[in-house]
């Protein structure tokens, strides 16, 4: 994939699919800054930072909350001093909080809201300053099959996952003319920690319902994004990559 330097920012690039893009973009080459929220996952982003410094390639871990404008502008500063402007964003960070919509409360909906769709507003936003002016540069955001398909249970995070289907396209016929591309991946169940601090077996439903029969790993999520963001897939904007080992198929 070939990324010969080029800057990274991964939000929420301490664990799951963001810890594991954060190692992948890095084996490829670029220098990756690694998000992370706040105190409790400093160490756990420190351990990414140390795994690939010792695999000789290069990494920074940031303190990033996006749903904090004036946070992510300090991260943001933060790495173009270390290393100069993000060229690739990593739109990873996200949250769940799943009841029926009945019940949902006002903060459940709200806070989904603000991490997943706000929160890359604001990061992409920030990020496009120096894209538009380099003529450069690649989004990558973590949607959900959610997203796409909707879930029982999920009316908050389906519905973010599912704006950032629309801000993804958008973003990209925005941005295409300055030679920037936007795109999306749309993982299925994935085992991480956000699907783990799920009901017990909730998951056996889903497996039984995908045609690879199993759950996906967050290395098989972090390959699709890397090469979303990577020159492999310079003819591609816009596009919403499945990786669900054919949940969608509809078995
Ligand atoms: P995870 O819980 O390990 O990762 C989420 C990350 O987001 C954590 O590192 C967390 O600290 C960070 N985060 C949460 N709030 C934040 C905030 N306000 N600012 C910055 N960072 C924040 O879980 P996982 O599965 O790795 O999730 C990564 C992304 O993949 C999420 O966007 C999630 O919605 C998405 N996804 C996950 C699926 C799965 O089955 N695990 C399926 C489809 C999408």
């Amino acid at each position: 994939m070939n990324y010969n330097g080029e800057v990274a920012l991964v939000t929420g690039g301490s664990s799951g699919i963001g810890k594991a893009t954060s190692l992948r973009l890095a084996s490829e080459g670029a220098r990756v800054a690694v998000g992370y929220l706040g105190d409790a996952e400093e160490d756990d982003a420190k351990a990414v930072v140390a795994s690939i410094r010792d695999d000789g390639g290069q990494a920074l871990a940031v303190q990033v909350d996006v749903t904090d404008p004036d946070g992510v502008d300090r991260c943001f500063a933060a790495v173009e001093d270390h290393w100069g402007p993000v060229q690739i964003l990593i739109n990873n960070a996200g949250i769940s909080r799943d009841s029926l919509l009945l019940r949902m409360s006002e903060d459940a909906w709200s806070q989904v809201m603000k991490v997943n769709l706000d929160g890359v507003f604001h990061t992409s936003k920030r990020a496009l300053r120096n894209m538009m002016r380099d003529r450069s540069g690649a989004i990558v955001n973590v949607s959900s099959v959610a997203g796409l398909n909707g879930n029982a249970g999920q009316c908050n995070y389906s519905a973010s996952k599912a704006a950032l289907v629309g801000l993804t396209r958008s973003l990209a016929a925005e941005a295409g003319g300055r030679g920037i591309r936007v795109n999306a991946v749309a993982p299925g169940l994935i085992r991480t920690q956000m699907t783990e601090e799920m009901p017990e077996n909730w998951d056996e439903n889903v497996v039984e319902r995908t045609a690879l029969g199993r759950p996906g790993e967050a290395e098989e999520v972090a390959d699709a994004v890397c090469y979303l963001a990577s020159p492999a897939s310079s003819y591609i904007t816009g596009v919403v990559l499945v990786i669900d080992g054919g949940l969608s198929v509809g078995l």
